[in-house]
């Protein structure tokens, strides 16, 4: 057989203001070309040992059990979910956007019965709707998302709603994919459950890692299972003996992502978080009043809006996909379409991670300008 035809690798540099990945930054790039360890190698034990500290310090938790799936942020939510349910378990998914129906599918998928609550796009829960639900049944745990990068909407009360389910028996799973690094997530004041974020968002590396974090409550469920979690790779006991002082191989974790990952890490904790989502929505704002002036208001209102993912209104008689082709281009900008039924009314432009700097807002608002 002969050898297929091949191109060099020269794709272009991208300015990536879309709902991820944000920009690689350029610390995290050089980390990525270190040299490659093994997954057992005593060096990147050590490595594992800080990005763990550094996960804690952005959930802002003690929790013991708290690593990095080798996997993107949809692992985070397999993993969550296929380590709580047991076939035959109740289950509340509280739906404000595509990604919290897909958490509702997964947990279908593990056998649990699932009951769903929905909020139409753009919109998120009062703690009351989140409470009456849950008086409705016993549920073995309630999932929701923090960050809606479908909608750019932030589900707002996280504590209170985590309070409500606990009231009830419920364990609580959070989905921090697009908040972790962007906006606060207190994992431990809020008394979360499981949560779980992905590398490429906020924490200014590439695809392929998914932070995750369980508490105690979580921790007992998992232990007390009756039945092996269905998945072997994304077993939570088997990450924990692999991250723990026994480092048991369970799979050979990319050394290359880690180092990626804990550099990305290390960035955010030398700005200090609280300055990391000042910046974010500082800038945020700037292209918020830029939109604005420009008849592109953003649809989220103001109160639950998302520094890291802005949602804009299309202007009538604009057809959005092909400026958002034009900006690609000819501007080498990334950005995106809405979702389902927002395919054609929105546009989602995201400041993520390394992406959230002035000089692309200016640059994305003159070009946006132009086009229009
Ligand atoms: C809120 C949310 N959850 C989960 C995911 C899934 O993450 P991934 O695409 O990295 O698998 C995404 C991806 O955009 C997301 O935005």
């Amino acid at each position: 057989m002969n050898a297929p035809k091949f191109s060099d690798l020269n794709p272009p540099s991208r300015i990536l203001l879309g709902p991820g990945p944000g920009m690689t930054h350029p610390r995290v790039m050089r980390a990525l070309t270190a040299p490659t360890l093994g997954h057992l190698d005593p060096e990147l034990l050590k490595i594992y040992a800080e990005e763990q500290d550094l996960l804690r310090y952005l959930f802002q938790t003690k929790n013991e059990w708290t690593f990095a799936l080798s996997g993107t942020g949809t692992s985070g939510m397999e993993a969550a979910l296929t380590n709580l349910i047991e076939p035959g378990d109740d289950v509340l998914s509280c739906i404000h956007g595509y990604f919290g129906a897909r958490l509702a599918e997964i947990a279908e998928r593990q056998g649990a019965q699932v009951d769903r609550i929905e909020k139409p796009l753009g919109q998120i829960f009062s703690v009351d709707e989140i409470e009456s639900a849950l008086k409705k049944k016993k549920y073995k745990l309630i999932t929701i998302v923090h960050a809606e990068t479908s909608t750019g909407a932030e589900q707002l009360h996280i504590k209170e709603i985590s309070a409500a389910a606990h009231q009830q028996g419920a364990l609580i799973v959070l989905d921090a994919v697009t908040s972790l690094g962007g906006i606060p997530v207190k994992i431990d004041e809020w008394d979360i459950d499981i949560a779980y974020s992905g590398s490429q968002k906020n924490l200014g590396a590439p695809s392929g890692l998914a932070p995750i974090t369980a508490g105690p409550r979580a921790k007992g469920v998992i232990e007390k299972r009756a039945k092996p979690v269905s998945s072997f790779y994304l077993d939570l006991k088997q990450y924990a003996n692999y991250w723990g002082n026994a480092h048991g191989y369970h799979h050979t974790a990319s050394a290359s992502l880690h180092f990626g990952l804990r550099e990305g890490l290390r960035v955010i904790a030398e700005e200090g978080q609280e300055n990391a989502f000042a910046r974010y929505r500082a800038n945020a704002e700037i292209l918020w009043r830029g939109l604005e002036a420009m008849g592109v208001p953003p649809f989220i209102p103001i109160e639950y809006r998302l520094p890291p993912l802005t949602t804009a209104k299309v202007p009538k008689g604009c057809d959005p996909h092909k400026v958002r082709a034009r900006l690609l281009n000819e501007y080498n900008i990334e950005i995106a379409a809405g979702f389902g039924a927002l395919k054609d009314e929105v546009w989602r432009i995201g400041l993520m991670g390394y992406s959230s700097r002035r000089e692309n807002i200016t640059l994305f608002l003159a070009a946006l300008q132009e086009l229009l």
